[in-house]
């Protein structure tokens, strides 16, 4: 993703100034070609031999430094940038910004930009919260710039707020969120379900299955990589929350089935990659039961609803996508339901094969479509399957408003 993309990075004097460093770093290991600008005061926190050791490029600072040079230092650095990082951004340079100020080599280059510009704030929490500085990012994002939330946590003025820098890992894939640049999925709300419901037997016991969650995980980050409002209802709790996704959790099939009915309405595609428990015990002790107390123990289960017929059964504008783990006559069984329980997509997968289905990092499925069409897939990883997932939902939304 980032293999020889010219990154610009420019560093204002917030004390976060040394973590942009790691920044720099990482996108140097990943192949992109970084170059650094700083401002005055990041250049009092941290050397610019720092940067320019981590780049292998000189680090602009100061305007007229190459006057005697033909290439205008600025023009050619907001030429040749892919993507403008501001990390970190202060208060000061976003009000810059915002007010067309260029004063300097960083405000002068990101004025002259036409690249995408993602702004990293960090600062102290008052500061953060100033209106002044909430108009003004407002303002970048109502110009198109990509502002981050900062972390919430312990800051340098020794307080506890909003306004830490955020995690290498999290600007890294915002940037490449924005080189990828496909939007496929732009202002459409997309509901995912992801792992195995527990059904209660007492407070310790349940009845549970192999599902990982990873599955549903990878297609809600896919979805929000490119760039859908995602709300994604979680049976499992081992997995770290997808960034910028909404989770909520769920914990057995009917509590699932509330959640699915009570968003689905507001969503535009929903893909149900859940695994729920067909049954559950038709009584839960709320005490651990002892085995002192039964020789034997009979647990009579119940069906539970089937929540994607459910939805199928009342299906509006929704794109609604399920899942078929078969373990035999995998494309037989994903038409029939694609079917029953009215489907625009199902993702059909031999779970006796090895690597498919639960709990492993890759799977090998086959895509149905409502009318017969159908597209096999050979062994991919979950996150690969999860963005071919994603691209179809958005084209088939696309088709169905169109
Ligand atoms: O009928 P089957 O369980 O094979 O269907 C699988 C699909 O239906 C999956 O998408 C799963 O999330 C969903 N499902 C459901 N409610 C159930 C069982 C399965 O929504 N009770």
């Amino acid at each position: 993703m980032f293999q020889d993309k010219q990154i610009v990075l420019g560093v204002s004097g917030g004390i976060a100034a040394y973590k942009a460093v790691d920044l720099a770093s990482h996108l140097r290991q990943l192949g992109a070609d970084v170059h650094c600008i700083m401002t005055d005061h990041a250049a009092r926190l941290v050397s610019p031999v720092t940067f320019g050791e981590i780049t292998g490029h000189e680090v602009a600072q100061a305007m007229f430094d190459h006057i005697t040079r033909w290439d205008v230092g600025h023009i050619s650095l907001a030429r040749m940038a892919d993507l403008f990082v501001i990390a970190p951004a202060t208060a000061d340079i976003i009000g810059k910004i915002a007010s067309g100020i260029a004063d300097d080599m960083l405000s002068t280059t990101v004025m002259a930009t036409k690249a995408p510009v993602l702004v990293v704030p960090s600062m102290n929490t008052q500061m953060y919260e100033n209106p002044f500085v909430q108009e003004n990012m407002e303002k970048l994002r109502r110009a198109g710039y990509t502002v981050m939330e900062p972390d919430a946590g312990h800051l340098a003025c020794n307080t506890e707020g909003k306004g830490r820098f955020p995690k290498t890992e999290d600007i890294l894939e915002e940037a490449e969120k924005i080189l990828t640049g496909r939007r496929l999925l732009k202002g459409k709300k997309i509901l995912v379900s992801a792992g195995g419901t527990r059904e209660k037997i007492d407070p310790v016991r349940y009845i549970g299955n192999r599902s990982s969650g990873r599955m549903g995980y990878a297609i809600a980050r896919a979805a929000y990589m490119e760039d859908a409002e995602v709300v994604l209802v979680s049976c499992t709790r081992d997995l770290p929350e997808p960034r910028g996704v909404t989770v909520v959790y769920a914990e057995d099939a009917r509590g699932l089935d509330a959640e699915m009915n009570r968003l689905y309405d507001g969503a535009d595609g929903v893909i149900m990659a859940a695994a729920v428990s067909d049954y559950r015990p038709s009584v839960s002790s709320d005490r651990k039961i002892k085995k002192e107390d039964h020789s034997s123990l009979d647990i009579r289960l119940e069906l539970n609803p089937d929540i994607l017929r459910g939805l199928g059964a009342r299906k509006s504008h929704q794109f609604l996508v399920g899942f078929a783990a078969e373990t035999n006559d995998v494309i037989a069984h994903g038409k029939e339901k694609l079917e029953r329980k009215n489907l625009d997509m199902l993702i059909a997968n031999d779970v006796s094969q090895p690597g498919a289905g639960f709990n492993v990092s890759t799977n090998i499925a086959s895509i149905l479509y409502r009318g017969g069409k159908m597209e096999q897939f050979p062994i991919m990883s979950k996150d690969e399957l999860g963005r071919i997932i994603a691209e179809r939902v958005a084209e088939g939304i696309k088709k169905g408003s169109c």
